[in-house]
């Protein structure tokens, strides 16, 4: 069940070069939270820009009823998020889309590029806690854009970094990582989330080895609850219909998707 809500701001920090997290407490929206769902960010007091801006669970603490946000500002919207500071109000709705399915799996894999990482750490905690053995391969261009590092570490997860510039881990993309360091026969289920290109080896590496998985796919929206239209596409070039992000996904199975 969604709901609007204005979140009390207890934390609000910059990580990295545009990387910011953002933690408030939503004790209506918190308690109903799944790994992989979302929240509609209002992101200024004013009627610009009208549209809210998705934002992924990064982390959702149970107890103090908080949810973290982490985002990277690529414009307007984000922009002005940044300016929102501890003990104001930040204007949600949510939890909103179809999160992970968490099977009852023993090992998986999470695969994240950049700020794709935003709804694996979420997922990683609750799996960890199902006492589910995570690896995550995780890159980003370069090492200071590997803002979840000590959040994964705290997790307890098998971690592998890549970065283009080779500043942290393997030098090159983190999907090479898969076919040099991953045995396939070790890995019963596949997460990802990044850019599209990314996920596209993810999955071709998962349908080479016969591997279930899910992927978190970004379109733009409007309003957020399968409304609009605003994020419908195909899944596969030859599908007669569309999906809605939104209300549909964001997480679609990689079976469905082409
Ligand atoms: C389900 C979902 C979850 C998301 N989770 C996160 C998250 O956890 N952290 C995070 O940093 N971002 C996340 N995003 C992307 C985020 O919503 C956009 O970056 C944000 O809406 C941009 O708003 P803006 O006003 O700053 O930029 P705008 O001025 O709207 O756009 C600036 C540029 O970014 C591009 N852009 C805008 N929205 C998207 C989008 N959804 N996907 C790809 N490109 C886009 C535009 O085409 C333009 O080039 C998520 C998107 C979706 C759909
Ligand atoms: S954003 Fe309106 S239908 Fe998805």
């Amino acid at each position: 069940m969604s709901c609007m809500e204005n979140g009390l701001v207890i934390s609000h920090k910059k990580l990295g070069r545009d990387l910011y997290e953002i933690e408030f407490i939503a004790p209506r929206i918190a308690p109903c939270c799944q790994p992989g769902q979302f929240v509609h960010v209002k992101t200024g007091g004013t009627m610009d820009p009208l549209l809210r801006r998705p934002l992924s669970l990064y982390d959702v603490d149970e107890k103090l009823n908080s949810i973290t946000l982490l985002y990277k500002v690529v414009g307007k919207g984000t922009e002005l998020l940044t300016k929102i500071k501890v003990k104001e109000n930040i204007n949600v709705m949510g939890p909103l889309g179809k999160g992970f399915s968490l099977g009852d799996y023993k090992s998986v894999l999470l695969v994240g590029g950049g700020v794709g990482i935003a709804p694996l750490i979420y997922l990683a905690r609750v799996l960890r806690e199902r006492g589910c053995k995570v690896t995550v391969l995780y890159g980003a261009a370069r090492s200071e854009e590997l803002v979840a590092f000590d959040r994964l570490r705290s997790i307890g997860v098998e971690l592998m970094l890549a970065t283009m510039d080779g500043s942290a881990g393997y030098k090159g993309l983190v999907t090479e990582l898969l076919y040099d360091k991953i045995n396939p026969h070790d890995i019963e289920f596949i997460y990802t989330c990044g850019p599209e290109p990314m996920m596209v080896a993810v999955k071709d590496y998962a349908d080479k080895y016969g591997i279930k998985g899910e992927v978190s796919l970004e379109e733009n929206m409007a309003c957020g609850v399968g409304a609009c239209l605003g994020c419908a596409r195909k899944l596969k070039p030859e599908d007669d219909h569309y999906v809605k992000v939104c209300k549909d996904g964001p997480v679609f199975s990689m079976a469905d998707i082409k």
